[in-house]
């Protein structure tokens, strides 16, 4: 019988070398401004108890009832593959007493989630995000820093016509309010909805708000709207948040049915979205969760935070054309010409490494044409060729492949040759 093709689940990907050099290039830039801004970063375990996750994201939340990887380890305890981070770093801010820290306490962190959903471009079971966590200060200030970081990020990458869109969707004052206008409106309209948000009007009656149901979408032309109900706090909150924004002229669009797909925020959302053609939802999205902690057992602290995917960021920087080249500037190409030079060639690589000098070459590999053919595909500024009559002399020749010149130099200097021409 044949044996079964072993091959990446659905949904999950390898990331080859040269997507991996773009992806560390991303958190490279990402690490840098954030860091730069006052972040310290945090792991969490990838693996944690299900009700963290029940309890932090929500019963009712699509990622809960239907996206989660869930199983029972070897002790009978149900665990599951984290779907996103911000559960699980405020189950570690009460963990580790940070509350007990100067605050606000500014984490961020960078890795992999999980979410069974149908695969498609940038939507992924495997994913990464790039995310923020603020503890500590519920000022609208942490608000607009916060969305002017992830701003200044696109713009850092030269991302451009990233737009941001933003709402508030109202505390535990004003919510009530705005949960029964809207229940009332949406029964009022059941029978024009789409089936799925029928159902949703009992258990989740904000998230009919973002449907992609077109049916839905008619009904929700006239439906109330979070900002015409928000308590006179959530008012002032928002307004300084758009303040400060408008005074950093960072352009946005209030979006009055953005909600977010997990159930603890309040009071600010917002999203970005690239311009990718049928770009998969948003490149990133975050907002305010002030109950948070307290829900999952700590004291009440004010929270705000954000997340961007990685992989749809990397689709976005590709198509936009704004991801560096690789770097192949400070290389070397070691070529040998025959058994005489293969243990010359040899030591010279491990020589040059020692010394810092990127270097590559095969010296069990015959044929100049094919090797200079190699060291010129792989775009390196200088081959080191030695053949038997460099053995002989103790020289290697040293080609610019810029314009071909070549040099003969002592092989015992070449290493501090190629130093001096890299600067390095
Ligand atoms: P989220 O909106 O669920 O928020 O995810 C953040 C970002 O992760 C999304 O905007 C998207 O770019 C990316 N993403 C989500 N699911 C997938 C997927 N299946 N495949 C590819 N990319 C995906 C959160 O998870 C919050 N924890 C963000 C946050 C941090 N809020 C406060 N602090």
């Amino acid at each position: 019988m044949a044996k079964a093709k072993l091959q990446t689940l659905r949904g999950m990907y390898d990331l080859l070398p040269e997507a991996t050099t773009q992806a560390d290039y991303l958190i490279g830039t990402f690490r840098r401004l954030v860091e730069a801004a006052g972040y310290g970063r945090i792991e969490t375990p990838m693996l944690e108890d299900t009700a963290l996750f029940v309890r932090g994201v929500g019963t009712e939340t699509d990622i809960v009832t239907k996206e989660m990887y869930t199983f029972e380890d070897r002790s009978g305890n149900s665990v599951t593959m984290r779907p996103e981070g911000t559960a699980g770093i405020v189950r570690a801010y009460i963990e580790n007493g940070m509350a007990s820290l100067p605050q606000p306490v500014k984490l961020y962190s960078v890795g992999p989630y999980f979410r069974y959903e149908r695969p498609q471009a940038g939507r992924q079971r495997q994913y990464n995000q790039l995310s923020i966590e603020v503890f500590g200060e519920a000022a609208p200030s942490v608000d607009a820093q916060g969305i002017i970081l992830a701003e200044r990020y696109f713009r850092t990458l030269k991302l451009d016509g990233v737009t941001l869109q933003l709402n508030s969707i109202g505390d535990a004052a004003c919510r009530p309010a705005y949960r029964k206008a809207l229940v009332e409106y949406l029964t009022q309209n059941k029978s024009k909805l789409a089936e799925i948000d029928r159902d949703r009007i009992k258990t989740n009656p904000l998230r009919v708000l973002d449907s992609k149901e077109s049916k839905t979408k008619a009904v929700l032309a006239e439906v109330p709207q979070t900002l015409n109900y928000l308590c006179a706090d959530c008012q002032a909150h928002f307004a300084g948040v758009l303040e400060y924004l408008d005074a950093m002229e960072i352009a946005y669009e209030l979006n009055p049915l953005l909600v977010r797909g997990l159930d603890y925020y309040n009071r600010t959302v917002f999203e970005f979205y690239g311009q990718r053609e049928g770009a998969q939802a948003s490149l990133g999205g975050g907002g305010r969760y002030d109950t948070l902690v307290e829900t999952l057992g700590g004291v009440s602290t004010p929270a705000f935070g954000f997340g961007i995917g990685l992989e749809r960021l990397l689709l976005e920087t590709q198509a936009a054309g704004v991801l560096p080249e690789p770097d192949t500037g400070k290389r070397v190409y070691v070529a040998s010409i025959g058994e005489p030079a293969r243990m010359a060639s040899f030591r010279l690589i491990e020589e040059l490494l020692n010394a810092g000098v990127s270097a590559i070459g095969s010296v069990d590999r015959d044929g100049i044409g094919g090797q200079l053919g190699r060291a010129s595909k792989l775009g390196v500024p200088y081959v080191i060729i030695i053949g038997q009559k460099e053995v002989q002399e103790g020289t290697g020749l040293l080609r610019d492949m810029t314009n071909n010149a070549q040099e003969t130099i002592p092989l015992a200097s070449m290493v501090k040759e190629l130093k001096n021409r890299f600067g390095v």
